[in-house]
């Protein structure tokens, strides 16, 4: 027994973004960052510790998936609780694969979880946290349910680079509306496009010195539940991080026509009288941040979009944890 384990971990967008890194074999970031977890959108994943291996084996979805990343995640699990076996890694999404929802937030976020269970390892959520940053750097954040902020750190061994709760979800219940403009969306992959901003756009100093800047006025935004400021801030960040990726060379064009029309629509409700602000990762798809009294407004005026598809509600989700 114990060579199996299986754990659940939900999606988060950051209204903070992380875009860069400090270290690439560490996967340190940056800046730091500041997100919220998604209640509606999660990976289930299953790891068995096998004596019978010659590699990792990684299903994503029921298909046989490159595991260069899940083993770089699993080598450090494997010497901290001393054992050479491999595993077999199986992981489900609940929502469409390939519909750029980010997955891989989620996706190794559950992957720590499950890893560290099934290796027998009890390991703080701090630990957790790093284990998960070796992943995917947003991962770190969907330890935490709520609200978290991720530390850029400065120590050269990646140790104070880690994600800690900010609220629980219960603490100040928001609502997000994600607009999805583009199904099977074949985007740049983050860290690389993450890589050419920082050596080729001439914004990418800026953006660095003016990310404290930014977390401060949002942990201040958290602390007063003042929705206006949480939300006018995450749109800025969100606009200058799009900003620096498309003063990148090639240029980085992360939208769709159906990306921009939302971005005014949210513009047009908040016109209205209706506080809504959106906000846009390394994709296509536009995620808009409400009040739980105002999500059927949100979400009616994100369906009337021409090029919209679908609109998934969410509430703010739970932390990572094992499913039994
Ligand atoms: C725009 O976490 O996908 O979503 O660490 O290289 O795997 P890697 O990058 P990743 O980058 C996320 C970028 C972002 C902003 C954010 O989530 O903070």
């Amino acid at each position: 027994g114990g060579a199996t384990a299986v754990a659940r971990a939900h999606s988060n967008i950051a209204l903070v973004k992380y875009w860069g890194k400090r270290d690439a074999a560490l996967n340190t970031p940056a800046v730091g960052s500041i997100s919220v977890t998604l209640a509606a959108l999660y990976t289930d994943t299953r790891v068995t510790f096998r004596p019978d291996l010659s590699g990792d084996e990684f299903w994503l979805d029921g298909s046989r998936s490159d595991a260069t990343r899940v083993s770089r995640v699993l080598d450090l699990v494997r010497r901290r609780a001393a054992t050479d076996r491999y595993a077999v890694v199986s992981s489900t999404n609940n929502f469409p694969t390939g519909a750029g929802l980010a997955s891989s937030a989620s996706g190794f976020a559950a992957l720590a979880v499950a890893a560290a269970g099934a290796s027998g390892l009890t390991l703080a959520d701090r630990e957790l946290s790093i284990l998960a940053r070796h992943g995917s750097g947003s991962a770190a954040r969907s330890i935490f349910g709520g609200f978290a902020e991720m530390h850029a750190g400065v120590a050269a061994d990646g140790s104070d680079a880690y994600a800690e709760q900010l609220l629980e979800p219960a603490d100040w219940p928001l609502s997000v509306a994600v607009a999805i403009t583009e199904r099977g969306e074949k985007s740049i992959n983050s860290t690389i496009g993450m890589g050419e901003s920082a050596t080729t756009s001439p914004f990418y100093q800026a953006w660095q010195d003016s990310a404290a800047d930014d977390l401060a006025e949002m942990r201040a935004a958290i602390a007063a539940r003042d929705f206006a400021r949480l939300g006018e801030l995450s749109e800025y960040n969100c606009l200058k991080l799009h900003a620096l990726m498309l003063s990148t060379r090639p240029a980085l064009i992360y939208w769709n026509a159906a990306t921009v029309a939302a971005m005014h629509v949210v513009r047009g409700l908040r016109a209205d009288g209706v506080p809504a602000y959106f906000t846009i990762d390394a994709g296509p798809q536009v995620k808009v941040l409400c009040l739980p009294a105002d999500s059927a407004a949100v979400r009616g005026a994100l369906a009337l979009v021409p090029g919209v598809h679908e609109v998934r509600m969410s509430a703010l989700g739970p932390g990572a944890h094992r499913l039994e």
